[in-house]
């Protein structure tokens, strides 16, 4: 009756990479009484995602969930409204407009590298200390505040909506969002916090930069202001406070879970090939000689990057990307119906044994200048493709590189927990066990 369904939701990994290798690039699985394929060819991927991406919508469950909090904004909306925000918001991530964000990233970093130093206790829990590093990160470079502290009201309902929504993409039986269980009125009132949080600060910059209109220092560097000035191409109309709201809600959430995880794998992986790891300090210490590191650093700092890329390709925090047929469509030479659900998984994708040799094994060099000619588009696709691709993915690469430079410059950080931490995947890739991990002083670092 349940087709795969219960499978699915207990080990989703597990059911995809054991229908992959059974049955090839296109795996069809029942869920209840829904068509579930899997779409694991790069080639395939780009079709779904890229090629005839305008045949396809977000009407999954997950895009569901997740529109009750995000609504209207750029990762859930669809059709002519998305592609006017895309426009109007994209030029606010251009790599030049975000250069200035890179001094938060590492003096962010750098402040939790000096409270673990300072700390009496050697040992850390990378999982949530990531997950405070880049709230704090978002929370400087969206809203110019520091949201990440144990006692701020947004950090914590930021972190209700996230578990809420972790939660009810893991459920076998789905709850609707009005039915007034505990949860979900515990949800509500975290959104509630954030609207009137996140609509105050936009109508003080509204008041504030209409007192001082003509006064350049009236609107702070901040990604709010970016959006707030951004117009649309054709209109030259602004954004709404609603449409406002929807954004920032929206690169909170999607921008600082994702990174939190990625950089937990990264310090986990470092920590199981010290080879690997030995190499990064010694490309710090040679590039940094001591400094902390800076954007202008980065065209150097091409190890730690090919690291994270490496550590994205194992365990992509966007471990699925899904999409909905609006009208049959084939693929890889099969029929998919319209209105079942394709799947397209970098975590299937990334371990292609056509694409990747010795999938398992961990070796950053795969993403050296040499090996990455080689490989197709979609082969490796941590950050989506298509239209829909990740707005934010070189501010995300920016902050991957520079937090781990940060960090691994000053301190070592070795496993204390087990080898195999297991996975937990639900919107997000993250670990089944928290990362915690001894830190130490690094002898030759000379900070
Ligand atoms: C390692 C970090 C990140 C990963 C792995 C990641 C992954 C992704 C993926 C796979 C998508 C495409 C979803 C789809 O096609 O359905 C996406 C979209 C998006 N991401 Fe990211 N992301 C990351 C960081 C960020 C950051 C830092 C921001 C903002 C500061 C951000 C903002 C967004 C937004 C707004 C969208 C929706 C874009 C649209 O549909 O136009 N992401 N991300």
């Amino acid at each position: 009756m349940l087709g795969s369904l219960p499978r699915f939701r207990q080990d989703p990994l597990g059911l995809l990479m054991a229908g992959f290798e059974t049955c090839g690039d296109v795996v069809r699985f029942r869920l209840l009484n829904r068509s579930l394929f899997l779409v694991a060819h790069p080639r395939d991927a780009r079709r779904v995602l890229q090629d005839h991406a305008n045949q396809y919508d977000k009407g999954t469950r997950g895009f569901r969930v997740l529109r009750v909090f995000l609504r209207n904004g750029l990762l859930t909306s669809e059709g002519a409204h998305w592609l006017r925000q895309r426009r109007t918001v994209q030029p606010a991530f251009h790599r030049d407009r975000i250069a200035g964000f890179g001094d938060t990233m590492t003096s962010a970093a750098g402040d939790l590298v000096d409270e673990w130093l300072r700390s009496s206790s050697e040992t850390v829990n990378v999982t949530a200390d990531m997950m405070r590093l880049t709230l704090r990160i978002v929370g400087e470079t969206l809203l110019s505040t520091d949201v990440s502290q144990e006692a701020d009201r947004v950090g914590q309902a930021l972190h209700i909506m996230l578990r809420g929504a972790n939660e009810a993409i893991s459920r076998v039986v789905p709850m609707p969002p009005w039915w007034p269980s505990r949860a979900n009125r515990r949800q509500q009132a975290a959104m509630r916090t954030l609207d009137d949080v996140i609509l105050q600060i936009i109508a003080s910059r509204r008041t504030h930069s209409a007192v001082a209109a003509g006064t350049p220092a009236a609107s702070s560097d901040d990604l709010l202001s970016m959006l707030m000035e951004a117009r649309d191409e054709e209109t030259g109309e602004g954004m709404s406070d609603a449409q406002l709201r929807d954004e920032v809600m929206t690169i909170f959430l999607a921008g600082h879970e994702t990174t939190a995880i990625a950089l937990g794998w990264t310090w986990h992986l470092l920590g199981a090939h010290p080879a690997v790891r030995h190499r990064v300090e010694q490309v710090l210490d040679q590039v940094l000689e001591g400094r902390p590191p800076t954007i202008a650093d980065l065209p150097r700092l091409g190890y730690i990057e090919q690291v994270v890329k490496e550590s994205m390709r194992l365990y992509p925090p966007a471990w699925v990307v899904s999409r909905r047929p609006m009208t049959d469509d084939v693929v890889g030479g099969f029929r998919i119906p319209a209105g079942s659900i394709v799947l397209t998984s970098p975590y299937v994708t990334h371990r292609h044994p056509d694409y990747w040799t010795d999938p398992a094994r961990f070796d950053p060099d795969r993403f050296d200048a040499v090996h990455e000619v080689d490989r197709p588009p979609f082969a490796y696709f941590p950050f989506g493709g298509g239209p829909r691709q990740c707005i934010g993915n070189t501010f995300a690469m920016m902050e991957l590189v520079l937090v781990v430079s940060t960090i691994a410059q000053r301190c070592r950080l070795d496993p204390t927990g087990p080898h195999d931490l297991g996975r937990s995947p639900a919107i997000t890739l993250r670990a089944a066990t928290p990362i915690t991990m001894r830190v130490s002083r690094r002898a030759a670092a000379l900070a």
